[in-house]
């Protein structure tokens, strides 16, 4: 999500006469969106700004702007105006739109600019966007989140939930489509909970389910993926839509956290392991051959051995494609910030390591069973570290590395895969 906000703020620049440069030593105007989710992020972000403070110094010109999710959140703004006084303006997440203005004032030499909304308002339409990638996009169907889950910052950050109009929506897809995108990543914290009030008919619900049907038939477009879904809130409905609806990809991202039905509650998720595994049964059983990826957090306090082995032994059971692992991270002014028992730092790491090895032998052998098959390849780009190998997605978000040329990139190919890796597939170009 904040990689979208920075696509739309980068577009919003641009349309102002701003142009993009490759260096931050190049730039007269640094913009740090920063996120929050764990402790490392907000660490890495008052690195980055220390760096620029002899910039500043340098050219009193140069502009420093800052925003994202540590900003919705007082005790980073009490520190930037301690310990950053020459940062120059501070804006959040729900006010994105305001920076054109925001740096108007600083050029009119108003001051610094302090911006940061308790609240979203109203969902703001049309901001323009400046994607990362030609052929896939990202796109917004709801704001904010209503879950609480304990250890996670984000309600407090992205607010309530708000869910676009469908039409909006379809609208934006269409228009992405004769710009040359096949693929659409919807993208909202909790995806199977978008409510979306049609414009026509304010009294007709669109739920989640309802926007795949709808944006299947959008002619051009070849691919709907979507990310985060809840577990709690994945419907049959959303299960059938992934029989019933040709562009959907088949892979889902579904976050466990723990395999531990007893953590899972203290982390309030409301589902438990039973549910969730059941869940995968039925995703598997109506989509065969569906790729799947989770979170698990390691660490959340209380977390015993036993309760850990609990989620070793889901992973082992649903055997997902890839999974993100992370330290449980203290944030401020989350529930869990307050419970007693923390787990010890080396307690988290051994377990950690654990977990990942587990996860990194189940997809090194999931990846193996694809060579010798062929797949469909949305074709991104070359590779950071050879120019020559490009790099694509299979329809389950497989990446895939293959001898490639410019010509490829924002097209489908069929690659035949000849290797599969522990975190991707070589393959060749047929
Ligand atoms: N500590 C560690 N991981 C966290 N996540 C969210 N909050 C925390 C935290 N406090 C993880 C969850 C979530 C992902 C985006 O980040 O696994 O799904
Ligand atoms: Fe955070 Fe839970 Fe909301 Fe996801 S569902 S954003 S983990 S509070």
């Amino acid at each position: 999500m904040n990689e979208h906000d920075s696509e739309i703020m980068a577009g919003m620049l641009i349309e102002e006469g701003f142009q993009q440069v490759e260096s931050r030593k190049e730039a007269d105007i640094v913009i740090i969106n920063t996120c929050s989710i764990r402790d490392n992020a907000d660490k890495r972000f008052f690195g980055t700004l220390g760096q620029l403070k002899r910039r500043k110094k340098e050219n009193p010109e140069f502009t420093v702007c800052v925003c994202g999710c540590m900003m919705q959140q007082q005790h980073v703004i009490d520190t930037i105006k301690a310990k950053y006084p020459w940062v120059d303006v501070i804006f959040g997440t729900h006010n994105i739109h305001r920076l054109p203005e925001l740096l108007a004032n600083i050029v009119a030499e108003k001051g610094k600019q302090l911006d940061v909304w308790p609240e979203g308002g109203e969902i703001v339409e049309g901001l323009p966007c400046e994607r990362l990638h030609k052929s896939k996009a990202l796109v917004n169907i709801m704001f904010g989140c209503n879950n609480f889950c304990t250890y996670c910052i984000v309600p407090y950050t992205r607010g309530r939930e708000r869910s676009r109009r469908p039409d909006d929506i379809l609208g934006e897809v269409k228009n992405l489509v004769a710009d040359g995108v096949k693929e659409i990543m919807l993208l909202g914290q909790n995806v199977n909970s978008y409510k979306g009030i049609k414009t026509d008919s304010a009294d007709e619900i669109c739920d989640f389910a309802d926007l795949i049907y709808m944006l299947n038939e959008v002619e051009g477009l070849e691919r709907i993926r979507f990310m985060t879904s809840h577990p709690k809130d994945l419907s049959d409905k959303l299960i059938q839509a992934f029989v019933d609806c040709d562009k959907l990809c088949k892979n889902i991202h579904l976050p466990v956290q723990s395999g531990s039905s007893r953590i899972l509650k203290a982390m309030n998720r409301r589902y438990d392991k039973e549910k969730y595994l059941e869940l995968v049964k039925n995703l598997k059983a109506a989509v065969p051959g569906i790729t799947m990826s989770t979170d698990i957090i390691v660490g959340f306090p209380g977390e015993t051995e036993e309760d850990f082995e609990e989620t070793l032994d889901l992973v082992r059971q649903v055997r997902y494609d890839s999974a993100f692992t992370f330290l449980y991270s203290i944030r401020k002014g989350t529930p869990a910030e307050k419970y007693e028992n923390q787990v010890p730092e080396e307690i988290k790491h051994e377990r950690f390591n654990r977990l990942v090895d587990l996860v990194n032998s189940i997809s090194a052998e999931k990846n193996a069973a694809y060579a010798g098959r062929t797949e469909k390849v949305l074709v991104e780009g070359p590779s950071k570290t050879n120019s020559k190998t490009y790099s694509g997605r299979t329809d389950g978000f497989k990446l895939v590395n293959f001898p490639g040329n410019e010509s490829m990139v924002g097209c489908m190919v069929d690659v035949r895969i000849t290797e599969g890796k522990t975190f991707s597939l070589e393959g060749e170009v047929l």
